[in-house]
């Protein structure tokens, strides 16, 4: 059942980047980037095109994606909410494109200021322009373990999000704990469940780890088989609509947890690291990760 490649979605540039209190100049995300794309991730969620009001952390996505060194082999994906992000992503050269919904409608409303009906409706000509021009979309089903307004989200709110999202054409769908308070037994019975709908091969899982349960649930989830899961380097990340929520998983303790059970990740640790403490210099404090910190131990201590 465990598959033996997995593939990690570094989302650090855009989800860890969009929650910081300090505006990272763009000099060094385009440096962040360049050398997440040396560590042999295959694909980097690089900024959003969203308004520039709401998250001004990204409002130089364009530039970024501009100014960073494209290498073959690595997909530079963005998130984009409506047509207008979709046009202003093309033009700026993203190979992948996410749409982003949420399972809880008080979510959706402080998120997307709309409702989940009309968010697809947004989503709607952002996927049917993708599909002309060949950019692939992923989707994002947010608060599937809980809300911050709300609580408790049903399971059949989040199967019926993620399957919308699949008959709109999204080739995978993440499942985001976007509060991280998920445990590892209904993490498993939430896949299971929408893998009733959507191929558990079509699926990604998505943990912030605000109540420290990110690894246990990963573990879950690839023991489940599921193969595709998005982490931040250093822990970065946070929506700045989700009050209370911490970073992703970081994906230095990831690929540690998963290299160290053989199961390949392609990545290289020691360059992931350093990336993680070059954006920890940039954003004022050393990685939330308990790997990273433990090879830097060892290497002060050499
Ligand atoms: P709206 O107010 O409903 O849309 O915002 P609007 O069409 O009325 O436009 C309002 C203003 O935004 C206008 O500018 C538009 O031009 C501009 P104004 O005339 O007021 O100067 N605008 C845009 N600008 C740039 N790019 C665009 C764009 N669209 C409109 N694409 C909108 C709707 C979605 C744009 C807004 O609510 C927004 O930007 N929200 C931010 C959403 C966001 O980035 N959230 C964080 C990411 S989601 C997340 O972190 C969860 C995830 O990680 C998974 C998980 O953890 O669960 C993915
Ligand atoms: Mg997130």
């Amino acid at each position: 059942m465990v598959c033996a490649d997995l593939q990690l979605v570094e989302v650090g540039p855009r989800d860890g980047l969009q929650n910081e209190p300090l505006l990272v100049p763009t000099d060094i995300k385009v440096a962040f980037i360049n050398r997440l794309s040396a560590t042999g991730l295959r694909v980097i969620e690089a900024t959003s095109f969203v308004s520039s009001r709401k998250v001004p952390q990204l409002a130089d996505g364009a530039e970024v994606l501009r100014r960073i060194e494209r290498r073959s082999g690595v997909r530079y994906a963005v998130l984009t909410p409506n047509a207008t992000g979709f046009r202003a992503a093309c033009a700026a050269g993203a190979d992948e494109v996410a749409v982003f919904a949420a399972a809880s409608e008080t979510f959706s409303q402080r998120n997307l200021n709309c409702s989940i009906d009309e968010s697809f409706d947004r989503f709607a000509p952002v996927c049917a322009a993708a599909k002309d021009a060949g950019v692939p979309v992923r989707g994002y089903v947010s608060c599937v373990l809980g809300c911050p307004f709300e609580g408790q989200v049903p399971i059949a709110a989040v199967t019926r999000v993620a399957r919308r999202l699949a008959e709109l054409g999204c080739y995978q769908i993440s499942l985001g704990d976007t509060i991280g308070v998920g445990t590892p037994n209904r993490a498993r019975q939430l896949v299971e469940a929408v893998a009733v709908d959507v191929p558990l091969a079509r699926l990604a899982v998505h943990f912030h780890d605000t109540y420290g349960q990110a690894l246990a649930n990963i573990l879950a989830m690839v023991e489940r088989g599921v193969s595709v899961i998005d982490t931040a380097v250093g822990g970065l990340g946070g929506c700045p609509y989700a009050p209370g929520a911490t970073g992703n998983v970081a994906s230095e303790d990831v690929v540690y947890m998963l290299e160290g059970m053989g199961i390949n990740t392609g990545v290289d640790l020691e360059r992931l690291s350093e990336a993680a403490w070059f954006i920890g210099d940039a954003v004022g404090r050393p990685p939330n990760s308990k790997v990273s910190r433990a090879m830097a131990h060892c290497e002060r201590s050499k």
